[in-house]
């Protein structure tokens, strides 16, 4: 099993919701955005989607197709065993975006909180090779980073920090930047971390 998987898979198995900095019981920017630049018709790819809530409300909105991934098998089965086994919307991929290659392509990429945890330029390239290669012409991109003033490591692991300008340059040319906005996130510990959420668009 590799280090990622097993480190990944431990928080999920010894962690609560509220030990998780990142759990949002609404996660109220991601619906807001695909709301606004997307459609339940859209075919959708959650990357590193954890046992997060995003499934449950997409799937209350009407959404008939969306695929989770994640490294961790214990994050993705803990969502299978949350849902209801009448939802057949949802498919599983347990894998690493480092090695992962689409194998259908989507309308929609939503990514909070798992980009900033590639530190190596050569990780980041070959991600946003892989969401080039996901994502049909005009399809939409969400991807929320910690921003250059978020926390420097999350969950024990360092993390690399991006501004609008920064997520601009690493997706051109195939992707341009519709929208931007930071926030602030107030984790269960009410602590406050600062993200960037930006929107693309697939050229
Ligand atoms: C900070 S959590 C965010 C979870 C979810 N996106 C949310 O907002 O609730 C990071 C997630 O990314 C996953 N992850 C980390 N590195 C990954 C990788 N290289 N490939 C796929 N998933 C990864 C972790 O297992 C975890 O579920």
């Amino acid at each position: 099993m590799s280090d990622t998987r097993e480190h990944w898979d431990a928080i999920f198995t010894q962690k609560s919701d509220d030990e998780m900095s990142w759990f949002q019981a609404v996660p109220t920017t991601s619906l807001e955005l695909l709301a606004q630049w997307s459609t339940p018709d859209d075919p959708l790819i959650d990357i590193g989607a954890g046992n997060g809530r995003l499934v449950d409300h997409l799937i209350e909105r009407g959404w008939r197709d969306v695929t989770l991934l994640d490294v961790s098998h214990e994050a993705l089965d803990a969502v299978r065993r949350r849902l209801s086994p009448s939802v057949t919307a949802v498919t599983y991929e347990t894998c690493d975006i480092r090695e992962w290659s689409p194998s259908r392509r989507y309308r929609a990429w939503h990514d909070r909180a798992v980009f900033h945890f590639l530190v190596s330029a050569s990780d980041q390239r070959h991600y946003v090779r892989t969401a080039t290669d996901s994502l049909e012409r005009g399809a939409i991109l969400i991807i929320a980073t910690f921003s250059p003033s978020g926390p420097t490591h999350c969950s024990g692991l360092p993390v690399a920090r991006h501004d609008a300008d920064e997520i601009a340059e690493l997706f051109a040319p195939h992707f341009e930047v519709v929208a931007s906005r930071e926030e602030d996130h107030t984790t269960p510990s009410k602590s406050v971390q600062s993200f960037a959420w930006n929107v693309l668009r697939r050229r």
